[in-house]
């Protein structure tokens, strides 16, 4: 099995994390997919954004759900990672979906609703990803099991991917008991019982987040289904050396 590299927020060792400039440089550098993570401003729009709160990424403050998309564009997501990237908006979901059908590329998309239970933000996302037809490449994850439940709901053969940073007891019947398809764990959980445990159950993993050349060998050598990399080009060039 080839393991997937996955675009962490896009290129965002290189780039300003989940932004369109982010997205295309881990499509040119080859990456077979991307990750981003999910969150709705005000007036209800799916965006790109890691921090529920805009401070760390942009020259705002408050919440992101304070926001009318409008005024949410108004923000500057390129400048606190470099004046190249000045001027930079933070994207909707729409504007990625957009971009993406033109690309054989998958899409892992995190719906942040660990912190806050954003209202129908599953019904919204599906909707986007049934308009432009991107279902069947897409896989929705979250932290929050609720929220995968409702995108099953929604469509049973949708794929979903349940996030955990701990180690859990009694996993597999875990995950037998949720509706979920795929497990994405934390690095530092990654080991070789673990994925040998899983491929018996047929459930796949998917780790976050691999950077070092290290734990990338690892990840290739145990045959993960993916990773989840910020350095999508140094995971490609590790991969083609093992594949050699
Ligand atoms: O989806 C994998 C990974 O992105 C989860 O953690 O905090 O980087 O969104 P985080
Ligand atoms: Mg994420």
């Amino acid at each position: 099995m080839r393991t997937h590299i996955l675009a962490h927020r896009g290129a965002s060792r290189y780039a300003p994390e989940n932004t369109m400039p982010a997205f295309r440089l881990a499509e040119e550098m080859g990456a077979e997919g991307v990750e981003t993570d999910v969150q709705l401003t005000k007036d209800g729009v799916p965006v790109l954004i890691h921090d529920e709160n805009v401070r760390r990424t942009t020259d705002g403050k408050g919440f992101v759900q304070d926001y009318t998309f409008e005024e949410l564009r108004m923000l500057d997501t390129g400048s606190w990672f470099s004046s190249e990237f000045r001027g930079v908006q933070i994207p909707s979901l729409e504007e990625l979906l957009q971009w993406i059908r033109d690309y054989p590329l998958l899409l892992h998309l995190e719906l942040k609703t660990d912190v806050i239970s954003y209202k129908h933000i599953e019904e919204k996302v599906y909707a986007l990803l049934r308009h432009y037809q991107v279902l069947d490449r897409t896989c929705v994850s979250s932290f929050n099991e609720e929220t995968l439940s409702v995108v099953k709901d929604l469509n049973p053969s949708m794929r979903t991917a349940f996030l955990t940073p701990t180690k859990m007891r009694k996993l597999i019947p875990y995950l037998s008991s949720i509706p979920v398809d795929d497990l994405h764990i934390k690095h530092t959980l990654l080991s070789k019982k673990l994925i040998h445990h899983c491929n018996k159950n047929r459930v796949p993993v998917r780790v976050y987040t691999v950077n070092r050349p290290a734990l990338l060998r690892k990840c290739f050598h145990l045959q993960c289904a993916g990773i989840f990399t910020d350095v999508p080009d140094i995971a490609i060039s590790i991969r083609k050396a093992k594949e050699r």
